[in-house]
């Protein structure tokens, strides 16, 4: 962790009533940094914010948002909830899969995308839904997968 990021996170103790309060900011701070919820990160956060590694953990395991192992460049969510699930997301699981050449959980060997599902994105209506990074894509079909996979490999 570099010191400009020790510092970001130590910033954040007066911010909040409850320092407790900090340790969400303080691990989006992180991902933003290493792509992941390192360990040595969450030691880190626990030190400098001054409360027990132990419910650092706890938060950690809380918010699957944050991933705990390195991530690719994009971490592709997909919604299998039931509205994206009636509207087709398993086989746009299947799809994402195949072209990828990974499973669901798994990164491709070039380090560019991560694949996973998640509960509801809160975009039933839309369904079925992704996310990649912190970007919503709705109505999905395959026809559009092909066009985002291709938009961002070229990035
Ligand atoms: S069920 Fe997929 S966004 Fe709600």
């Amino acid at each position: 962790m570099t010191k400009e990021i020790e510092e970001k996170i130590l910033s954040l103790k007066g911010k909040f009533p409850k320092v407790k309060t900090a340790i969400l900011p303080a691990f989006h701070i992180l991902y933003q940094e290493s792509g992941y919820l390192d360990p040595e990160g969450m030691e880190k956060i626990s030190e400098l914010l001054e409360i027990p590694l132990m419910e650092v953990y706890e938060v950690a395991s809380f918010y699957t948002y944050f991933p705990s192992e390195k991530t690719g460049k994009y971490i592709i969510r997909v919604c299998d909830n039931l509205s994206c699930l009636l509207s087709g997301a398993e086989k746009l699981i299947g799809y994402l899969e195949e072209k990828l050449k990974i499973k669901v959980g798994q990164m491709t060997p070039d380090g560019l995308f991560t694949l996973s599902t998640v509960e509801c994105l809160g975009s039933c209506g839309t369904a079925p839904v992704m996310m990649v990074n912190e970007d919503y894509y709705e109505n999905l079909t395959r026809e559009k997968i092909d066009q985002i996979l291709e938009k961002l490999s070229k990035k």
